[in-house]
């Protein structure tokens, strides 16, 4: 007999529709697989016969063939044990072939016959909705994600029997629905606010030029300064994620398999920080079957890379490619994968080895040697990426034991999506939605600035030591400083101030 399921392959970003044909005939008893299934689908075979076994039911004592087609899309993960073993179950006449009808399949079998969650649900159940599914049978760990896509029946099932005594028509199941937007407004608060930090004026208001203008940052201090304090409320002044990015930032969640069970839907800005012994694999994504990077969970969100003249040089090298195209694209032998990787870059680094050089209060143990070879570590392209260089000093006692609380991040972001409003309309549909990634030419029209700007430059360069290539990111930090203050013309302190943020080019010793 011959039966067909549909499962899907989530690759990358993108599903495909996977049919998974089960055909069962008289002959020697065997199970074979045919589809180019890679090395985990092979594996499943024994998984899905002591699955079948252990919940009670019979394995064909015949001849099993199992075909995933199309042949030329590449097969990835565990979930094809589910609809598999539905498939021989219901070839085998447990299950009417008209009751898999409209139906999507996706889960991992344990050898008891419970279902394990599995990587890819959310995608791969838009996927099913837009070719026409109606209903969707997926592990009650991965349901909550699932029943983020409108308009399909989401089945939470635990074990095989579940799913056959159901498509028997022997028992029941609860579709699982979830109100989708009062989920999305209440998720969509962060734990953090920017009142909370006391003192750190100039930082505070450099962090603001940042979210302003899209720019990424390096904060320069002593340890315990607050920089880690200051990064992690940087993504609750940013514009508030919509509900479409929301849901690209939780698909790409989903496919790292790095969501909770009951954790649906992401709708605040991801916030990441990678301790900076990472692998290459593990910052920018990787693996035999491409999986996404700390740099795509930071997407729409914010990269934090503390201590970043740790990191190893190759992992800030491949870092290059996607802060300048937004995307990440994986290439193996078999397959290709992209997945998104527009985030804000906060680096943080102490001055010195030591960590208090220029401190108020500790005595640096460093020598000018030492320090310009640890400020040398970040030193070129990396650093050519980054608009803002923040000195964060430590903030005295007296500041620190202030009871008064500072501005709230919600009064920030109003003030940064008026700026960023600006934006959008200057840009309209050129595809750039921030100053921060106007091109040459870009910078040329937009940030036009008059003599007495000009002779500042001149003298920064002169006077500062400023390097040359430190010119267009001083006219993007005061394009952004003069959108903040709803300014068409860029004024000279306008200038003068993103002059300030260009510390590292001076060098500080
Ligand atoms: N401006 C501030 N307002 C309120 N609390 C602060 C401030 N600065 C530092 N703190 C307190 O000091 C702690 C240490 O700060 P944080 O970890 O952010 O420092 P850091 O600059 O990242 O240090 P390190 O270089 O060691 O990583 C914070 O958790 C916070 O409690
Ligand atoms: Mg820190
Ligand atoms: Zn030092």
């Amino acid at each position: 007999m011959f039966v067909k399921v549909i499962s899907m392959s989530v690759i990358g970003m993108e599903s495909y529709p996977v049919f998974v044909e089960v055909d069962t005939s008289q002959g020697l008893p065997q199970f074979a697989t045919v589809g180019l299934p890679d090395a985990s689908v092979k594996e499943s075979r024994d998984r899905i016969r002591a699955a079948i076994k252990n919940s009670g039911y019979r394995f064909p004592r015949s001849h099993v063939t199992i075909n995933l087609a199309p042949a030329d899309i590449k097969k990835e993960g565990t979930g094809f044990d589910l609809p598999i073993a539905v498939g021989i179950l219901a070839a085998e006449e447990l299950i009417k072939e008209a009751a898999l009808q409209d139906c999507f399949f996706i889960g991992e079998l344990s050898l008891d016959g419970s279902i394990k969650g599995v990587s890819g649900v959310l995608p791969a159940t838009f996927k099913a909705k837009e070719i026409g599914i109606k209903s969707v049978f997926v592990p009650e760990e991965n349901a909550a994600e699932a029943a983020m896509v409108e308009g399909i029946n989401v089945f939470p099932v635990k074990t095989l029997p579940d799913v056959v005594e159901f498509l028997g028509g022997r028992s029941s199941i609860e579709p699982l629905s979830l109100d989708i937007s009062k989920i999305f407004q209440k998720t969509r608060k962060y734990d953090l606010d920017f009142s909370e930090i006391k003192g750190q004026k100039q930082a505070k208001r450099a962090l603001e030029i940042a979210a302003s203008g899209g720019h990424n940052v390096l904060m320069i201090g002593p340890p315990g300064s607050g920089k880690s304090m200051l990064a992690k409320r940087l993504p609750t002044i940013l514009p508030d994620l919509s509900f479409d990015e929301a849901i690209e930032v939780t698909k790409v969640f989903s496919i790292a398999g790095s969501l909770n069970k009951n954790e649906m839907l992401i709708a605040i800005r991801p916030f990441r920080s990678p301790h900076h012994t990472i692998s290459d694999a593990g910052l920018v994504g990787g693996g035999q079957t491409p999986r996404p990077g700390e740099i795509s969970l930071a997407h729409l969100g914010v990269l934090f890379l503390d201590e970043l003249p740790e990191f190893k040089k190759n992992a800030l090298e491949a870092l290059r490619q996607p802060l300048e195209d937004g995307t990440i694209t994986i290439s193996r032998s078999s397959v290709t994968a992209s997945f998104p990787a527009k985030f804000m870059l906060v680096a943080a680094m102490n001055p010195c080895p030591c960590g208090y050089f220029g401190d108020r209060v500790h005595n640096c143990r460093c020598s000018p040697q030492q320090i310009r070879q640890y400020q040398s570590k970040i030193s070129g392209p990396l650093l050519d990426r980054i608009d803002l260089h923040i000195e964060v000093p430590s903030v005295k006692y007296r500041a620190l034991s202030d009871k008064e609380l500072g501005e709230s991040s919600a009064t920030i972001r109003e003030r940064v999506n008026k700026a960023r409003d600006l934006q959008k309309k200057r840009f309209g549909d050129n595809g750039i939605i921030c100053n921060a990634r106007m091109t040459e030419k870009q910078i040329r029209n937009f940030c036009q600035i008059d003599e007495e700007a000009h002779k500042l430059i001149d003298m920064a360069i002169e006077k500062l030591g400023l390097s040359a290539r430190a010119v267009n990111r001083i006219l993007k930090v005061s394009r952004t400083i003069a959108d903040m203050e709803n300014n068409e013309a860029i004024k000279s302190s306008h200038v003068a101030e993103a002059i300030q943020y260009r510390s590292l080019d001076r060098s500080l010793i």
